[in-house]
């Protein structure tokens, strides 16, 4: 069932951030090449996976989230890029392909990662991807730029960063997690929510729940699979965390006690949709399948 819906989801998003990349003039082809680079690479999806199926649980039709989950990757994709570089966590391998900044060169990955982020607020807003009613397109500006910004994604990577060689507690370590990655997780199902044109207060409480839990959830299996998966399969280095000393959930608590609590975290995200009918059945196999991969 996961399978089947991942494979349309993915195609959907991937056929509409594929006409993004153009560029305006061959002056800026390399650019343009290195961001496409860093989008088309492969990846799971599973942030606009989210958007979508957080559309569809609220009665809206996919592709009416098709903005919101270029919007998401483009970002993820963005952060990627930056976390990989030297002055970062210096990596040279993502999705199984060299880096952005190993394929081109720093500077082109920075600005590569810049323009990602500018064009995740345009494509949000694209009237060929999906049309919003302005007062809601609103909303999600609001939400996305928060999670991406300071106050999340970029607050999480500044904390990340800071913390190398430390020892976190568990409560510093989740504030880490969920700004991080969580932020992203969260937005990504609001603005799926928020595109459907159906979302109530209630809903999207119960929705932000749900998202809460499984942002940390697919942080903490992150960590799990840089201790347990290997390189092939993850298609970045394994053991890259630890070679950096850095804060995991793995190291903080055991490999035992960390997979019990990405399972507890499951749990509490599948608590979250009890209110929602057979609709949210493809938010509930993601819940699942985010503590379960492998990859
Ligand atoms: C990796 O994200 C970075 C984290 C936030 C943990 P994903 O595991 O979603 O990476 P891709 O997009 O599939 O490559
Ligand atoms: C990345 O966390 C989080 C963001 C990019 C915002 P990690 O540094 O753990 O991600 P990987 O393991 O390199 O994919
Ligand atoms: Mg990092
Ligand atoms: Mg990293
Ligand atoms: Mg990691």
């Amino acid at each position: 069932m996961i399978e089947a819906y991942s494979a349309t989801s993915q195609a959907r998003v991937n056929a509409a951030l594929d006409t993004l990349f153009t560029a305006p003039g061959p002056e800026l082809a390399r650019l343009y090449e290195a961001m496409r680079y860093s989008v088309m690479n492969g990846g799971k999806r599973v942030r606009p996976l989210l958007a979508y199926a957080a559309c569809e649980a609220l009665g809206g039709k996919a592709e009416q989230a098709n903005g919101a989950a270029c919007a998401v990757e483009l970002i993820h994709a963005y952060s990627l890029v930056h976390d990989d570089l030297p002055a970062m966590d210096d990596d040279d391998l993502r999705r199984g392909q060299p880096t952005t900044h190993k394929k081109f060169d720093e500077a082109c990955a920075i600005l590569a990662g810049d323009g990602l982020q500018s064009l995740a607020f345009s494509a949000l807003l694209d009237p060929r991807l999906s049309t919003i009613d302005a007062q809601i397109s609103l909303q999600m500006l609001s939400a996305l730029a928060l999670a991406a910004g300071p106050a999340g994604m970029v607050g999480g990577q500044a904390i990340d960063l800071g913390s190398v060689g430390l020892k976190l507690d568990q409560k510093a370590l989740e504030y880490m997690h969920r700004h991080k990655t969580g932020a992203l997780i969260e937005v990504s199902v609001k603005l799926g929510a928020l595109a459907s044109g159906r979302a109530e207060k209630d809903e999207l409480k119960s929705l932000q729940t749900y998202a809460l839990a499984i942002g940390l959830a697919f942080q903490v299996q992150d960590d799990i699979l840089d201790v347990e998966s290997d390189t092939e399969t993850l298609g970045k280095r394994q053991g890259a965390d630890i070679a950096r000393d850095k804060p995991t959930y793995p190291a903080l608590l055991g490999l035992d006690a960390a997979k019990a609590y990405a399972l507890e975290l499951r749990d509490q995200a599948l608590h979250a949709l009890r209110p929602f009918d057979a609709a949210a059945e493809p938010l509930r196999d993601l819940a699942r399948y985010i503590v379960e991969r492998r990859s």
